[in-house]
């Protein structure tokens, strides 16, 4: 898939050119694609006089920074003490099960969805919780899923046919 990289470009003139910009960068970057590519990330190089290695020194160590592409929709299964007794397990499960998915191969090949797990949401009163993209979703159940897969399914083909 090609990139349209001159979003990059108009990233980075919004930052002077200061070893300080680096992760201010790299989060707006992240942000745009949902992940690092690595040829915004050679860009981000050029600009800044940063090695790449120091780059994916940076990348790797900052656990909310990707290398890897994620779908448009990333849902977060939150596989924490509180919701794990609230049977998150089955939640999660179905999702992959819904999407195809495994926790080698995370996301969807039509790249629509990316399933991760996280230890804790912050939000255990309301468990078994996930998010998709910013939204919360609380208080899960097996049922409640297979509704809210269909209707971000719904959601999406009906973009496609504004975009046509
Ligand atoms: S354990 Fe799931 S939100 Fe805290």
């Amino acid at each position: 898939m090609d990139l349209d990289l001159s979003k990059v470009d108009e990233i980075l003139k919004r930052y002077p050119v200061d070893q300080a910009s680096l992760i201010p960068i790299m989060q707006d970057v992240q942000n745009l694609y949902n992940y690092l590519p690595r040829k915004a990330l050679e860009k981000i190089s050029d600009y800044l006089h940063v090695t790449i290695s120091k780059i994916y020194g940076v990348a790797t160590f900052y656990e909310n920074f990707s290398l890897d592409a994620k779908g448009k929709y990333i849902i977060r299964c939150c596989d924490g003490t509180a919701c794990h007794v609230r049977k998150s397990t089955a939640i999660l499960n179905e999702i992959r099960s819904e999407l195809g998915v495994t926790p080698q191969k995370n996301t969807t090949d039509d790249m629509m969805f990316t399933v991760e797990t996280v230890s804790c949401l912050g939000a255990c009163g309301l468990a078994p919780v996930m998010v998709v993209g910013d939204e919360v979703h609380p208080a899960m159940t097996v049922e409640k899923v297979k509704e809210l897969l269909a209707s971000i399914r719904e959601k999406h083909s009906g973009d496609m046919s504004i975009e046509i």
